[in-house]
């Protein structure tokens, strides 16, 4: 059987259908829209807002996110047609599957671990960065850090780290809730949905009257602008390159908050958990992809008419904490609001870590049930009906790299990982429509195949500008996947072991 075998679409439906023994239907649209909103406002926000500004686009963060909006919308109109057509876990795993075949899959879905699996490692990093931040640096250097991280204190002390504590901990935590149940996991990402999003409106709404117009004033950053130094006179930043000013800075600013974005796809894996897929997937992709986007252009807008972009640029001062920093400095009689923003950061952080761990978990569900991984994986709880050992062995994998790993390493493989799965859905989308155009499709992504097209080239145009270190990494990670595929997968193989698959829909519903 070639590598490039597909996996019959009715075959697949019948998989979804077979909800006795999988898992449960509880998410409504509300839900959904929250699952995005929960999994995409986080870092990107918080922190890479201030960081695009300062080093690249100035006041014009607001133009960097509408185009990383359009660029993610031709991506999220191409899920919303997969994930209303074929609602099953395992997002673009799933979806290229049945369009591009078992190898493509397989590599998508291999590609999807460094999306969901770095990505909650990294932002559970983040997270125990902030908690200590909270908790006025009570946490022990040593044991909030990786052990390839070292630092000298006031007296001369060398501190090694050990572990990365809190991000285990907080690992630990919300894997038992994932296990626990999915529509108790929906309702805490509700209620901190709910915390993020009050905070960013009472940011927006203060911070609006204290805007002077003069910070927004040119909008963009000159050409020309003398570059920035810190007090040893190094240079922090120049503005001479082509993404550094003007409309090139708006773009290389956009690349910059594209991570913002990351996680509107996340809907797409819990579509076997949604009551009504063909109309609520959509509208929970789409609906948290817009919410977000006016929210984040009204925040840049509000963040550098504040305080000037050029204080974001040098990291010791305005850029780590910007927000933080911007209403302590600016907002007289605000200043609680900066602590809870540092609450609002945490909660955010934890409902990505949760979203992320849930699709992660749900597309190694799908892979287990195709064969292509151990049938562990797919197994579920007895009563809870979440894929329990999934989730104690992500919990594993995702705990060896946030306790002792440096968290800027997985960062940029994160959005490798996620561009990569765009790119091929994308493209996903408008080959089933030459080969299958019949097939019953709730949504429909507009002006196929300029959609397809523009967000398969915007995607490629942004793993481009990843950096080489990064793309070398991703280069090890994708060949290792090869490696585990010729050996494990391609021999357990359901699709290669014809005994071994599910019924299909037709017979699945004779049955009945
Ligand atoms: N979009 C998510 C964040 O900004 C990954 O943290």
């Amino acid at each position: 059987m070639s590598l490039f075998a597909k996996k019959p679409l009715d075959q697949l439906l019948a998989q979804a259908a077979d909800s006795e023994k999988g898992l449960k239907r509880t998410l409504g649209a509300g839900n959904l829209i929250a699952l995005g909103i929960g999994a995409i406002i986080g870092a990107g926000l918080f922190v890479r807002t201030a960081a695009a500004a300062g080093q690249a686009a100035g006041p014009a963060v607001t133009i960097s996110f509408i185009i990383a909006a359009i660029g993610c919308a031709f991506a999220g109109l191409c899920y919303a047609e997969f994930a209303s057509m074929i609602p099953i876990a395992g997002s673009a795993y799933a979806y290229s599957y049945v369009t591009m075949g078992e190898l493509i899959a397989w590599i998508i879905g291999w590609a999807l671990i460094m999306e969901y699996a770095l990505g909650a490692a990294t932002v559970s990093i983040a997270w125990s960065e902030y908690l200590n931040k909270l908790l006025g640096g009570a946490i022990p250097y040593e044991w909030c850090h990786s052990p390839f991280e070292q630092f000298t204190d006031s007296n001369g002390v060398v501190h090694q780290g050990i572990m990365n504590a809190p991000a285990l901990i907080i690992l630990l935590l919300l894997t038992m809730l994932l296990i626990k149940g999915t529509q108790e996991s929906a309702l805490v990402n509700m209620i901190i949905v709910f915390i993020k999003v009050a905070i960013v409106l009472i940011f927006i709404a203060v911070g609006w009257q204290f805007i002077k117009p003069e910070n927004h004033t040119p909008y963009m950053i000159p050409q020309g602008t003398a570059p920035v130094l810190d007090a040893a006179g190094k240079e922090i930043v120049n503005y001479d390159g082509f993404f550094k000013h003007g409309w090139g800075g708006v773009l290389g600013g956009a690349a910059i908050v594209f991570f913002a974005f990351i996680g509107f796809d996340a809907v797409s894996t819990a579509a076997q958990e949604a009551k009504n897929p063909k109309r609520d997937m959509p509208i929970g992709i789409l609906g948290s992809l817009a919410v977000c986007t006016v929210l984040y252009i009204l925040f840049g807008h509000v963040l550098t008419g504040v305080a000037n972009w050029q204080e974001f640029v040098d990291p010791e001062k305005g850029r780590e904490a910007s927000v933080a920093y911007t209403i302590s400095e600016y907002m007289k009689g605000y200043e609680w609001l900066a602590t809870g923003v540092t609450v609002a950061i945490l909660a955010g952080f934890s409902s990505v870590i949760l979203v992320m761990l849930m699709g992660q978990s749900r597309i190694f569900y799908t892979m287990s049930n195709d064969g292509l991984i151990p049938k562990a994986f797919g197994e579920l709880h007895p009563k809870f009906k979440t894929p329990y050992k999934s989730n104690w062995i992500l919990f594993v994998f995702v705990g060896l790299f946030a306790a002792f790993v440096p968290g800027h390493v997985a960062g940029d493989l994160t959005s490798f990982g996620t561009l990569l799965a765009f790119v091929l859905v994308s493209l996903g989308v408008w080959l089933l429509r030459r080969k299958s155009p019949n097939i019953e499709r709730p949504f429909k992504t507009p002006l196929v195949p300029i959609v397809p097209i523009l967000g398969a080239l915007i995607c490629t145009g942004m793993i481009v500008a990843i950096d080489t270190t990064t793309l070398k990494a991703a280069f090890m990670w994708m060949l290792l996947g090869l490696l585990v595929y010729f050996l494990y997968s391609k021999k357990n193989s359901k699709l290669r072991n014809p005994s071994e698959i599910l019924p299909h829909a037709s017979d699945f519903e004779s049955k009945k």
